[in-house]
Order: C-alpha cells, then structure tokens, then sequence
C-alpha cells in the first residue's frame, strides 16, 4: 500500500476537486480548508480536510474501496445514462440493491465531467456511507420543522460563504437515504437553492438524484411536530413535499440484491419488508434467537436495537469487560439547558480500546461527523485521540453545544432563535451498540439484533437487511411477528409509479392547502385506550394559543364556531382497524367533538362525520384526524 499523502499544494488540489485555484485558497483564507505554508511560501493543505470538503477520495485508490469486480448491471448503468440526460430521479429498490454504490459512480462520472455534485444524506452514518454530509449539518437546517409560510428565510437558514458558493455552482443534488429525509426538509432544501441560486425553479433548477427504500426507515418527528406538519402535508414520506408539485421526476428500480445471496434468507427479507411474513419465515428467524450470545468487547460486531436505553445498557456492560483504567471526561454547562438530554454524558467516562461514536460534526477540521465510528486509541487530560473505523487517527476536544430558544417573529414569519445554555464536553459515546435507525444504509457480516420493542415501519427489515447472511445475524430476542409492519401509504404511493416510471399521485397525496389544515389532536396514550375501547364518544378538545385558535375557530355573525375549514376535509380512510394496542393504525366511530375556547371560554359543539382515524406517531403519543360534519352553536 502506498503511504497516504498527508498534505497537498493548492494547484495540486485544484487539479484533483476539479475547482478553480482562486476558490481553494480563498477557502484557506477563510480557514475552511487548514493549512500551513511552506517555507517557500506556499500553502500547503491538510488532505483529510480537503476530502471531507469535497467528499472526495484522495488517499484511498479505487482498488481498496470498490474491488475490480464490481462490475454496474444492465439497470445501474441505465441510471447512470438517465443522470446524464439531466432530468431528476428517484432510485429505490430493495436493501442491498446496490443504491448507495451506483450513488458513488454517479458522483466520480460526473466530476469526471466537470459537473459539481453535492451528496447529502439525513443522518450522520448514511452521509459517511455515501460520503457526502448531513443536510442539516451542510444547510443548516433548523431542527424545528420548516413550515410552508416561512417562506424566504435567510436570517435563519445563513450558509457560510464558501457553501453559499457550493450551493450556487452546484449542478446535480444527490441524496441518499431518501426514506427518512422529511418532507419539510426538502421544502427548505428547495427554499435555500431558490433563494441562493437567484432562480425561481424547483431546488433552483439543481438536477435531483434521490436514492432510498420507502419500506426502510421513515421520518421521524416529534408529537407535537408532527401534529403541526399533519395540518400541510399528506404525509411525512419526500414524496408529500410542497417542491415536487413543480418537479417533475422519474422512478428507477434496481432489481437485483446483492448484499445477500442465499434465496431463502433474501425470500425472508422481502416478505419482512413488505410485511408478509409466513410461518416459514417466522421459523427462520426462531432459529437464530441467541439470548446469551455475548460477543468478545474487541470484536467489530455491532449490536443493533431499537432504544437508547436498550444501547446504554449494553455499551455500559461491554465497556465493564475492558480491564483498562477509565478516565472521566466531565462536561460543562451554563445557562440553561432544559427539555432534552444533554447531548453527552456529564461524566464521561472512557478506556483505551472503548468502541465509540462521534456525537456532532466537525465544522472546522471536518475530520469525523456524526455517527462516525472508531476504537479509542489514547486518553489524555482535555482530549481523546480516537482511530477511525478507515484508519485515520483524529483528537478530539471539547465541543459546545448550544441550547437554542425560538421564537416566532409574527410580521415577518420567520423563526428567529437565541441561545439560552451552553454545554461543553468531549463529543463520543460507546457504541459496541448503536439504535437500528442509525444503522441504514450499513452493510455487517456478523451482526447481534434486538428488535423485540420495535416501534417504527420498516424497522425490523432494516435491521435484518444489514447483514449479508442469516447466519451472521444473532437475535436476541424473537421478532413478535406484529413488530414486521409496512407503512400502507408506502404500499399506495407504489401502486402510484407507472411501468416508465412516471410518478402520478392522487389528489389525495397533495401537500395541504394552509386553510384547509386538517383537524388533528394530540391524545395522551392513557386516553388512547378509552377511545379504543369505545367508551368515550365525546372528546373535549381545549385551545389556549391564541395562534391555533385562530385556525379552528372564527366568528361569524358574531357567533363563535369552528372554522369551515374542517368540514371539506376528504376522507381517505384506507387503513386497517384492530383493537389491538400495538396497531398504528385504528379507526373508531365518535358522535360528537367539543372544543372549548379558552380564549373566549365558550365551547363549541360539533359532530363528527364517519370515522375518526387514530395514529400513532414515533414517539409513541397518539393523534386522531376526523371530519366535521354539523356545527352547534357556541355555548
Ligand atoms: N453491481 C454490483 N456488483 C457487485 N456487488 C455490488 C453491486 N452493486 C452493489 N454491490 C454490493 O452490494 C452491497 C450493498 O450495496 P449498497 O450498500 O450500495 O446497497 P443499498 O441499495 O444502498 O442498500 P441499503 O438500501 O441498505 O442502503 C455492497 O457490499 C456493494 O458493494
Ligand atoms: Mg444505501
């Protein structure tokens, strides 16, 4: 192996980014690329930065990532002709299709000409996967969701001049892992390539390249956040963003997988992703439940679960088994810091040997991000030196993070934020376990899986997926055969693809009119279970923000009622019904809704018409979505 090339001349790293020279050193200057100068005078530049910039490989030659082998099928080259053709694509097909691969190519066939292409992913471990960044991290994206009103945003959504200009020249936006990115996201997405590319088309006319599984992992939102993002869209999937109703796009299949090459395990894993398991398949997977497989603490297998806690508890007992003396890292807060946990433990505390995985990116060296993984090689008094799982030795210091207030400014509908606490620690955490939604994307050989208490669609196929044989794969716990769940909407927008590709959605898909929000309450789950058991046919719903007052009621004839709104919303209720707690889905019949006004302290009655659909959403909290028919008088 040729010894890796630490720093580079500028020229030379124009000549490899295919940039001009006067950008490279303006990124010196701007200290976004470090370097030193040479005793000529010349800038020289850390390779690790510069590849993290670009996401581009300098030190690792093609032979040691992708063998020669790999060869691109009839279907993959036929992307990569599609890609040059311009148009933007959504490729999806089954775990281990060889997405994430073919993303790699497209990339390099189009540096090779001359094109500027962004890879972006939602999560920390699916950007490196795909060696790209996280779209949060790269766009700053806010983590509150991105409403449709908050139209033009500059104030919040500040690119860092040098992105600004990436984001101006780019020419093709590649994104992986498109399951779990959510559809305000690629609203804001598209709302920053407008704004910045001065071009009114949709993402400001960047060719779009989506690769993803919708039978993977979905969305996520928090339950207040996703009651708030159900009153403009469909659903949380890409597909549902305001963007695409102006972007045309066309579906590609890979058909053949190649993670895995044992029929029955592949004929069990697309039963499990379509949520079709049979008794032979449930068999299968009995088979390989291990309660006391315990793995040796310096192996590289990684255990995949469902929960933090579940990943706490493990890591916590793998790093007991390491005989080195631990060091306590402690962190430093000010101001306040409420709500969530702190991003890192308080006191940290690690060993030489510790499996471990960054919590934050790198915005200055961009040596690791998010989800990075790595053994801890040396501990020393305020840093950790740290070696990544592709071999390359990083010191981590203390980081900070802030915790951040927002507000809605009213006249200019933008959300502003200030920060109220500071917290400082080193940004690791053990990771012999990571959660299955970290996981996407990854490929194991042997690999330990507790997935008893999933809770999300897709959730148990991803984790199966992951690993290349069905002996590899050490279970836990049994799979209880209700956990393999397939989001119905994923199955019905599906059946929306013609055999071109052409995607044709339903009215019904559409992003919701603002006006016409639909009707959604949060539930607590302790009301779930009456409301399943039919013992409550009147709800009474309070609203105390004057802001959401305004969307349910208005007066008319000075008579307090419930805003029209509600009473056209369509019914689509294609969902299945079941008693059954664990069923995401339910459907229940009520009479009648009453609302009280805290505002006004009047109630308003209201019937219901048809049924009322109760979901449940990923933090585990339910909501429920009616029509309203007849509207009472305020009382
Ligand atoms: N044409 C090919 N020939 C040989 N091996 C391939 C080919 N395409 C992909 N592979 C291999 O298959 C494995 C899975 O590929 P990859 O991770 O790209 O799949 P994916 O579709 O992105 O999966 P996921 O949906 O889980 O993200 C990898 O080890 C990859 O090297
Ligand atoms: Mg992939």
């Amino acid at each position: 192996m040729p010894q890796p090339i630490k720093y580079l001349n500028a020229p030379d790293v124009a000549q490899r980014t295919g940039r001009p020279y006067n950008e490279i050193i303006n990124l010196v200057k701007t200290g976004l690329l470090p370097s030193h100068r040479n005793r000529r005078g010349h800038y020289r530049l850390n390779v690790d930065a510069v590849e993290a910039y670009f996401g581009i490989q300098i030190n690792k030659p093609e032979e040691v990532k992708r063998p020669k082998e790999i060869k691109l099928d009839k279907t993959q080259k036929g992307v990569l002709s599609e890609v040059k053709s311009g148009g933007s694509l959504f490729v999806t097909g089954k775990a281990g299709t060889g997405k994430t691969l073919l993303l790699k190519h497209i990339k390099e066939d189009l540096e090779k000409r001359k094109k500027l292409a962004v890879v972006l992913a939602p999560t920390g471990i699916a950007a490196e996967n795909a060696g790209g960044m996280t779209m949060h991290n790269f766009l700053r994206l806010p983590l509150k969701p991105y409403l449709p009103e908050h139209k033009t945003n500059p104030g919040l959504y500040r690119l860092t001049e040098n992105v600004e200009r990436i984001v101006t020249a780019m020419d093709v936006l590649i994104i992986d892992e498109i399951s779990m990115v959510r559809c305000d996201m690629l609203d804001a997405t598209d709302m920053i390539l407008r704004h910045y590319r001065k071009n009114r088309k949709p993402f400001g006319g960047v060719q779009l390249v989506m690769f993803g599984d919708l039978y993977q992992l979905c969305p996520i939102a928090k339950s207040d956040e996703e009651v708030t993002l159900r009153n403009y869209y469909k659903s949380l999937y890409f597909f549902s963003c305001y963007a695409f109703k102006k972007l045309k796009y066309k579906v590609v299949r890979l058909k053949k997988i190649y993670r895995q090459d044992e029929p029955d395990f592949i004929k069990l894993l697309n039963h499990v992703r379509e949520a079709e398991t049979e008794l032979r398949d449930l068999d299968m997977l009995q088979k390989r439940v291990e309660p006391d497989y315990v793995p040796d603490v310096k192996d590289k297998v990684v255990t995949l679960m469902t929960h933090n806690n579940q990943t706490d508890d493990w890591n916590e007992r793998m790093f007991a088994q390491l005989d080195e003396t631990p060091r306590t890292y402690d962190g430093i807060k000010t101001g306040s810091w409420y709500g969530e946990r702190l991003p890192v433990k308080p006191h940290l505390k690690l060993k030489v040997n510790a499996r471990v995985m960054f919590l934050r990116n790198d915005n200055e060296k961009r040596q690791y991000q998010n989800g990075t993984l790595g053994w801890v090689k040396k501990l020393r008094a305020d840093s950790v030196v740290v070696t990544k799982d592709n071999g390359k030795d990083v010191e981590v210091e203390r980081a900070t993070w802030e915790q951040l207030d927002y507000y809605v400014d009213e006249k200019t509908k933008t959300i502003l934020t200030y920060p109220v606490g500071k917290y400082t620690q080193i940004p690791l955490k053990l990771a012999w376990a990571v959660s299955i939604h970290k996981s996407q994307g990854l490929t194991f050989d042997e690999v330990l899986i507790d997935a008893a208490k999933s809770f999300a669609f897709g959730q148990v196929y991803v984790a199966l997926s992951r690993c290349r044989t069905l002996k590899g794969i050490h279970l836990l716990s049994p799979i209880p055969y209700q956990k393999i769940i397939a989001d119905p909407i994923v199955k019905q927008y599906e059946s929306c693809i013609d055999k071109d590709g052409n995607v044709k959605l339903p009215k019904e898909f559409e992003p919701i009119k603002y006006e016409k929000a639909a009707l959604e309450l949060n539930v607590r789950s302790a009301r779930f279970w009456k409301i399943c058991y039919g013992e409550m046919k009147n709800y009474v719903h309070s609203i105390d923000n004057p802001q959401y007052a305004a969307l349910f009621f208005k007066y008319e004839r000075n008579k307090l009622c419930v805003q029209d709104a509600f009473k056209s919303i369509k019914k689509d209720w294609n969902y299945m019904d079941s008693y059954e707690g664990h069923c995401p889905f339910v459907q229940r019949v009520y009479r009648k809704v009453t609302f009280y006004c805290s505002i006004d302290d009047l109630y308003v009655d209201a019937e219901i018409d048809g049924t009322t659909e109760i979901f449940m959403n990923s933090q585990g909290s339910w909501s429920f979505r009616f029509r309203i028919g007849k509207v009472g008088r305020a009382h």
